[in-house]
């Protein structure tokens, strides 16, 4: 590899969130067809709750087995929140 190469490898992984901070779509409630996506657009949207979740989204109101991961997402969502205060 040339050194250019690496340089140029460099700026365009500057623009770039690193693998760890990418986080692909994925399904988390199976019974309601709720994306993580939907969760964290809802969260932008001012749900700040497990509560104004589930009233919206109808998470965790069939078998609830996503009510953990949901609970997981709310969390780092309102981490992210504070670290960007
Ligand atoms: S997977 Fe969310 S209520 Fe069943």
């Amino acid at each position: 590899m040339s050194n250019g190469s690496f340089c140029r490898y460099n700026e365009f992984m500057d623009d770039k969130k690193s693998l760890l901070e990418q986080k692909p779509d994925y399904l988390v409630c199976t019974c309601f067809g709720v994306m993580y996506s939907d969760i964290v657009n809802e969260i932008a949207s001012g749900a700040d709750s497990f509560d104004a979740l589930q009233e919206t989204l109808f998470i965790g109101t069939g078998c609830s087995s996503c009510v953990a991961e949901v609970k997981a997402i709310l969390h780092e969502e309102d981490a992210k929140k504070i670290k960007n205060r």
